[in-house]
């Protein structure tokens, strides 16, 4: 079975809150990332409707701060599908809710592994491209997934090198 990203794709908007900022007012950065998780991890379900675990998140810069009662606007869809993962766009913007003003805060890739009831790596659908843009993307996310497998394999390879 295929899937169209539209399918999954997931818009989010969460007001920062006293509690999810440090004593100068800016949005701590992991508080960030658990959202950008939280909804990514939603349309990696809603792609495979199966068991999905993080398995990277690639490099994350953060561009603009974000402060104490502004509106993050979370978007997220799958841009890239190997046979069980599936790399996942996430764009975060703020907005002051005075003067409306939006600006960008940062965009990353996580890459979600879907699993079976004992634990494998299990088929997903692939994803239908309905546009040129959408065929950029996979495109784009094909070589960033052959970057991030090298990554991991040099990574493994240096831990079991310390063992
Ligand atoms: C991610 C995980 C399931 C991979 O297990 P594994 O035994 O290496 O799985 P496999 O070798 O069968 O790989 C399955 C697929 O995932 C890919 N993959 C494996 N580890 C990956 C990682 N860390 N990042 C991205 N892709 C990964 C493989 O390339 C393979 O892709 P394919 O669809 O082309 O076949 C396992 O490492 C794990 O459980 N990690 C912890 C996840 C976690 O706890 N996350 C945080 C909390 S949700």
């Amino acid at each position: 079975m295929e899937k169209k990203v539209s399918e999954s794709e997931v818009h989010s908007e969460i007001i920062v809150l006293p509690a999810d900022t440090n004593m100068f007012g800016d949005l701590y950065g992991g508080r960030l990332v658990e959202w950008m998780d939280n909804i990514g991890s939603i349309t990696a379900f809603k792609h495979s409707r199966m068991k999905v675990v993080t398995g990277s998140i690639d490099n994350l810069f953060f561009l603009s701060p974000i402060k104490l009662g502004y509106i993050v606007h979370l978007h997220s869809f799958v841009t890239f599908t190997t046979r069980s993962t599936m790399e996942i766009e996430i764009d975060v913007s703020s907005e002051n809710v005075t003067s409306g003003t939006t600006s960008v805060t940062t965009r990353a890739f996580f890459t979600y592994v879907a699993l079976d009831e004992n634990g494998h790596a299990a088929e997903i659908p692939q994803l239908i491209l309905e546009n040129e843009a959408e065929k950029q993307k996979f495109n784009d996310g094909e070589i960033r997934s052959e970057q991030r497998l090298q990554l991991l394999k040099n990574i493994k390879k240096s831990i079991n090198s310390i063992d």
